[in-house]
């Protein structure tokens, strides 16, 4: 049990930011990937649609042994997590969008979320904003077309820049001071975020504590791997490899992109 893999799904290649916080973390753990690319995104998708892409992916990883899941998906935790855990005998590990270190740190009072439609229209977020934010003001924003963009590897693209200058406005013209981004595909667009955000304004995202929750959940049921050797990984995706590989390039340790249909 201890040297079965973790298994990690997104609706594509976003959760792979996440995917290296849990190796940076534990690096001796194996994973398996799976990026449902041929369904992104799911931000636009009805909760039932969410759900069901969610029980097929955890079918999938289940079936590769993993003892452990990690939904690296902000609109699929906020959808589906519940079900899963009701349903699923291994433990889950969900992501929500960091309203709470936010609310905490705000000096400004005022806090900016970036998310799929998905994620911000589930009942887990608006409980999960409900109670961590009383006082504070928080401007959503959804992040329509970011990770279509994303998915293709547009990254950098002048495509995400116009896009990103629209849904930032308003949070800037109310004065924010901190930025959640609320998808895992976002954190890709930091470098661009950076140029167009003034200093004044943090960027927070949830991929360090998710992967400090893999690992004390994993301590905390006798699962984490003891072995001294690296881990193995593997990634399944059933779209476009290529672009999978350049979402892990600068991984520095040896991993396997399969393309496979599930
Ligand atoms: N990466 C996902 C998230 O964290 C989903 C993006 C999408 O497919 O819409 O919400």
């Amino acid at each position: 049990m201890k040297g079965s893999p973790v298994g990690i799904f997104d609706s594509g290649v976003g959760g792979t930011s996440i995917w290296k916080e849990i190796h940076q973390l534990m690096p001796n753990e194996n994973t398996i990937y799976l990026a449902d690319s041929k369904n992104a995104p799911y931000g636009e998708k009805s909760e039932k649609e969410i759900l069901q892409l969610s029980i097929k992916n955890t079918q999938v990883l289940l079936e590769k042994g993993c003892k452990i899941i990690v939904v690296a998906c902000n609109t699929a935790t906020t959808n589906a997590i519940d079900f899963l855990r009701a349903n699923f005998e291994v433990p889950f590990i969900g992501i929500e969008p960091a309203i709470k270190p936010a609310a905490l740190q705000s000096r400004s009072k005022t806090v900016g979320v970036l998310a799929t439609k998905g994620t911000l229209t589930s009942k887990l977020f608006h409980s999960t904003s409900e109670n961590h934010a009383r006082g504070i003001t928080i401007i959503e924003r959804e992040g329509t077309g970011l990770v279509p963009l994303i998915e293709q590897g547009k990254t950098g693209s002048e495509e995400v820049e116009v896009l990103l200058r629209q849904y930032l406005r308003p949070m800037l013209d109310q004065g924010i001071d901190y930025l959640v981004l609320g998808c895992t595909h976002y954190p890709y667009l930091i470098p661009v975020l950076k140029k167009m955000l003034p200093d004044t304004v943090q960027i927070i995202d949830s991929g360090q504590a998710v992967a400090r929750q893999t690992k004390a959940i994993l301590q905390k049921n006798d699962m984490l791997n003891t072995s001294n050797l690296p881990g193995k990984h593997q990634f399944y995706t059933n779209g476009d490899s290529q672009i999978m590989k350049s979402f892990l390039k600068d991984v520095g340790v040896d991993f396997s992109v399969e393309t496979k249909s599930f």
